[in-house]
């Protein structure tokens, strides 16, 4: 069986200068569901796995009629679980994807993975399918938080996950959530130093939010879930910061820190407000089609979805061409969770609009008075680490 990392003849290597074009794949399914997650994940005792892949495969064939002459640089299977998809699944999408796109040669093939045991002896299937990174959701490592997380692994297990599959794929990540209750700033410490001694190239450290309509929010409510009040979060999230500074892994992202050049270019793509196509239940995708940004918006429901692909080729509940003063706003936002930031000249061939245009001059000097916004030496303007931990209201300042 032909992988992506055994390419066809298309495959050619993009010039630097060359924006990302991704495609991301979303997989609905989990084997339960976690109680602060609201992702658009689902548990079901049956999943016709044949069915799924045709469905998947239907949706690539229809936005390939309009992007079909890009090339592709990274692709991404998210959930929900996407280590329940059937291995197979995953190399006929990857397959697809080379027989419709150019595909980069260094092209970056992400899959989300739960470290459960059960899971662990489809890795090495999933790197034949053409996968070259894996994104592990750790969450905590002691046993403890990972039951007080409503996790179904043990950390003995997810240290079993990391090491096989730093061993199996090129490069790998896992996801950390901290600010749990009652974690002190040394319990963190203590955690972050061991999770640092199993890390690779890249780190997800996310602040554990309370998303309206999850478990957790139903017991937050009722006071039985106390998180961190917000200065220890703040301690929590600079100590955060240091740690993983000192050791080379520095916040490239509001929640993403990774070695240079270790970055998920997936994401970036995302966040450099570059095109993704978005297949599967309520997938989302920006796509620049004659000439103008449109946002794509797949069913979300997992059987509507399906029934939608299956009667009528793909499930796209939304395609509309966005405004420039809508993409404007969406880069800002976007580009100000970056260290890097926003390049000026980036910003206005994709959303049409001058960066000074769409951004409140007065509002910008307080903001950069107040330490919260800099303008670099490249030219871009980026939020500093105390912005970006507090980044939804200096949007709201600087979009007023
Ligand atoms: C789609 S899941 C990752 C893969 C897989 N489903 C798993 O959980 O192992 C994406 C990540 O988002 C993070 N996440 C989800 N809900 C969160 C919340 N309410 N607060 C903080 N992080 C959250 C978790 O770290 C999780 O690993
Ligand atoms: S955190 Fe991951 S495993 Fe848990 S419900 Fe969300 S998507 Fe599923």
């Amino acid at each position: 069986m032909r992988t992506a990392l055994d390419p066809p003849s298309s495959v050619v290597r993009p010039p630097s200068s060359t924006p990302g074009f991704g495609i991301y794949v979303h997989w609905p399914f989990c084997r339960s569901k976690c109680p602060y997650c609201d992702f658009n994940s689902h548990v079901r005792e049956r999943v016709d796995h044949a069915r799924w892949r045709s469905a998947l495969i239907a949706e690539l064939d229809h936005y390939a009629a309009s992007t079909g002459g890009r090339m592709v640089t990274s692709v991404f299977f998210g959930g929900g679980t996407p280590s329940l998809m059937e291995p197979q699944t995953v190399a006929a999408v990857i397959d697809r994807v080379s027989r419709h796109w150019r595909v980069a040669r260094d092209v970056e093939i992400t899959l989300e993975a739960n470290p459960n045991s059960v899971e662990q002896p489809r890795f090495a299937a999933f790197r034949a399918a053409g996968v070259n990174r894996l994104s592990l959701g750790v969450q905590a490592l002691d046993d403890a938080s990972l039951q007080a997380l409503g996790r179904g692994h043990s950390a003995a297990e997810a240290r079993a996950a990391i090491a096989r599959a730093a061993t199996t794929f090129d490069r790998f990540s896992f996801d950390l959530i901290y600010a749990r209750p009652g974690q002190s700033l040394e319990a963190w410490e203590k955690e972050l130093r061991a999770a640092l001694a199993l890390a690779g190239d890249h780190l997800s450290v996310y602040q554990l939010t309370i998303e309206p309509g999850t478990a957790f929010a139903a017991r937050h409510a009722r006071g039985e879930l106390v998180l961190p009040a917000e200065q220890d979060a703040a301690e929590l999230y600079e100590l955060t910061q240091v740690v993983l500074d000192d050791a080379g892994l520095p916040a490239y992202e509001i929640s993403n820190h990774a070695r240079p050049g270790g970055e998920c270019r997936h994401n970036l793509a995302y966040w450099r407000y570059e095109d993704y196509v978005g297949i599967g239940p309520g997938a989302h995708g920006r796509l620049t089609l004659d000439g103008a940004k449109t946002a794509t918006r797949q069913e979300k429901a997992p059987e509507t979805w399906l029934a939608a692909v299956e009667r009528a080729g793909h499930a796209s509940a939304e395609q509309r061409a966005i405004a420039p003063s809508e993409a404007a706003e969406e880069a800002l936002m976007m580009g100000l969770r970056l260290s890097e930031g926003i390049d000026p000249h980036r910003f206005a061939r994709r959303t049409s609009t001058p960066l000074d245009a769409a951004l409140g001059a007065a509002a910008l000097a307080r903001l950069i008075d107040g330490g919260f916004i800099v303008h670099r030496r490249d030219g871009a303007l980026a939020a500093t680490p105390a912005g970006r931990r507090v980044l939804n209201a200096v949007l709201v300042e600087l979009m007023a």
